[in-house]
């Protein structure tokens, strides 16, 4: 059984489609805790479950090398097969990335490489395109330059507004996600290979 960390740092509407997921017996995963640097709304999806939660602020620590380091021992105790960053909106300091990947995966509302960053939908709004998409990548030292392992579109229609295109990436994100996890737990996915 694969052990899953996930990251969150917002409402965790990933997070909760992951844990709906896993709770079927045959999902070949289980997340055993669930970390964030704020109090995120969507740590209540794991608390209702009796997963465990850890909050790592970045504020409670002199720099970003020290917090990373603290968050890294808090997801180190899960003893993870995998990390997800599943809407976690800080950039990991380089040695936790390099603790945790290959085994360590991203998702994102565009399809990256294009529209990488913080705010990918806004930005695929404002370059006009008529479709973007979903991705989950292998994290890597740059801002979602990793290893893509699944992507895909989803149009930009007229009137959209920044939420309304979120709205209908974000199912797309959790297919993608839920998919990732189970083929990793399987054995299907390897991301030493996919990072090569
Ligand atoms: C998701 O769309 C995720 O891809 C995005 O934040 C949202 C979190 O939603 N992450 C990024 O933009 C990272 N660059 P959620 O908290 O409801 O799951």
């Amino acid at each position: 059984m694969l052990r899953v960390v996930v990251l969150i740092s917002g409402g965790g509407t990933n997070l909760r489609a992951l844990l709906e997921a896993a709770d079927s017996p045959d999902f070949p995963a289980r997340v055993v805790a669930v970390g964030s640097d704020v109090e995120a709304d969507g740590l209540a999806f794991a608390e209702e479950r009796g997963i465990p939660t850890f909050v790592v602020p970045l504020s409670g620590h002199p720099d970003r090398d020290a917090w990373g380091e603290a968050l890294l021992e808090q997801i180190a105790v899960w003893e993870p097969g995998l990390t997800v960053l599943s809407g976690f909106m800080r950039l990991l300091p380089q040695p936790v990335v390099d603790a945790l990947a290959p085994a360590l995966v991203n998702t994102h509302p565009a399809y990256l490489p294009e529209f990488p960053g913080a705010h990918g939908v806004r930005d695929a709004l404002e370059a006009g395109v008529h479709e973007t998409g979903a991705s989950v990548i292998v994290v890597d030292d740059g801002v979602d330059t990793g290893p893509v392992i699944v992507r895909e579109r989803v149009p930009v229609l007229p009137g959209d507004t920044e939420a309304s295109l979120h709205e209908r990436i974000k199912p797309v994100e959790r297919r993608l996600l839920i998919r990732v996890v189970r083929e990793v737990a399987d054995g299907r996915l390897d991301l030493k290979e996919l990072s090569r």
